[in-house]
């Protein structure tokens, strides 16, 4: 039986959509559940097509807010979240990860009194001025229920005074995972289609702003990839395509033979390609996860992970250090991931039956 409340569920990039999949399909059994997307991410490939394979009902709010400058995005989704909660006035409004979305959401809601729950809280780089730190950071201070992947993430959160509301969730992030593994590996139509054969190729990622808006940081990208030996497949975000195109290096990127660059995939075809690589070089906070989850070995490509469980488990830290990664892909090393979930509960049940308690509650 659905109980009486309504929850809004606020988000707008790829790694939102990826964690709504799951959660929205509980949410709908259980409460009325209103799907807000700000706009944040916009071309089909970094959205639409996210909502299609992960079978995401469509928006109830489109808020079309998107390529403008992260205090232009903030405000004016703060400005339109605010019109909405006002008028519509939801019971609670759940956030997620650490996009200009999230604070968004939680600081429009909290603003009106209105209870924010933040899924994936307590994560922490502790480099204070990463856009993404300050957002979750905020989040944190303003949400009443807090649902932490790991145990670090509950320490992170208490050290900052913050025990009320904290709920060990799991990670939604590898409940689908878990459940789209035969897609992901049966998926070979994919790796035929692109030429690449299983252990033969690299994949990268890499859209960090700490990245994309250095020359300096872009040149040793291009620096490390002249060395490559073996194809490197290259899914380029569009903020890392128009970078490299303001700093003349995409052409220079284009003339190496081993890369193979192309348009941002889907979730599906993206975690084939983890799935099947030799590695995994990236900037991305999900995909490190998701890599050793499949059995691959990740070469992270910034100097500190939010995820430090995953470290010595197959995920190296190895920034933008050539020599690092010249001897990371001679021996990418072995892979023993930690279980992401907890007990037999699901995360998504964990999280819907958390939220309709607190309900009940208020
Ligand atoms: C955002 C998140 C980051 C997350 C990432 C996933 C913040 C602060 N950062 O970074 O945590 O890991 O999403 O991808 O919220 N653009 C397009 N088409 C699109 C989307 C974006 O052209 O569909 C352009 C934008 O106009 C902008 C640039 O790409 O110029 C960057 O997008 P933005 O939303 O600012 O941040 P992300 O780098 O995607």
């Amino acid at each position: 039986m659905k109980t009486k409340g309504t929850v809004y569920s606020i988000v707008g990039a790829r790694p939102q959509f990826i964690k709504l999949a799951p959660l929205a399909r509980v949410l709908s059994k259980k409460l009325r559940h209103v799907i807000v997307h700000t706009g944040q991410h916009y071309d089909h490939n970094m959205s639409g097509v996210f909502f299609r394979q992960l079978g995401i009902p469509k928006a109830n709010v489109n808020l079309n807010i998107g390529g403008v400058t992260h205090g232009a995005m903030t405000g004016r989704m703060l400005e339109e979240l605010e019109a909405l909660f006002l008028q519509r006035r939801p019971d609670a409004v759940v956030v997620y990860g650490d996009t200009n979305s999230t604070l968004a959401g939680a600081l429009a809601a909290s603003k009106l009194s209105i209870p924010v729950a933040h899924v994936e809280s307590g994560l922490r780089s502790f480099v204070p001025d990463m856009p993404e730190e300050i957002n979750r950071r905020v989040t944190d201070q303003l949400a009443q229920l807090l649902f932490c992947p790991t145990e670090t993430a509950i320490r992170n959160l208490r050290r900052e005074g913050i025990k009320e509301g904290v709920v060990r969730s799991g990670d939604l992030m590898y409940e689908l995972l878990h459940d789209s593994g035969n897609v992901i590996r049966g998926n070979t139509r994919f790796l035929k289609a692109q030429g690449l054969e299983q252990d033969q190729f690299g994949l990268l990622t890499f859209h960090r702003a700490c990245n994309t808006d250095s020359r300096e940081n872009l040149i040793r990208l291009c620096e490390i990839l002249d060395d490559a030996k073996l194809p490197i497949l290259f899914p380029l975000h569009p903020r890392t395509r128009k970078s490299l195109q303001k700093n003349r290096l995409l052409s220079r990127l284009k003339k190496n033979k081993q890369l193979m660059i192309c348009d941002p995939l889907g979730y599906r075809d993206l975690l084939t390609a983890a799935c099947f690589a030799r590695f995994v070089m990236t900037d991305s906070g999900g995909l490190q996860k998701e890599a050793l989850f499949l059995g691959t070995p990740v070469l992270t490509l910034r100097n500190e992970t939010e995820w430090v469980e995953l470290l010595k488990k197959g995920n190296r830290l190895v920034s933008l250090d050539k020599a690092k990664v010249l001897a990371a892909w001679k021996r990418p090393g072995k892979v023993s991931v930690i279980d992401h979930r907890i007990g037999r509960k699901r995360p998504s049940q964990i999280i819907a039956s958390s939220l309709v308690t607190y309900l009940k509650g208020v």
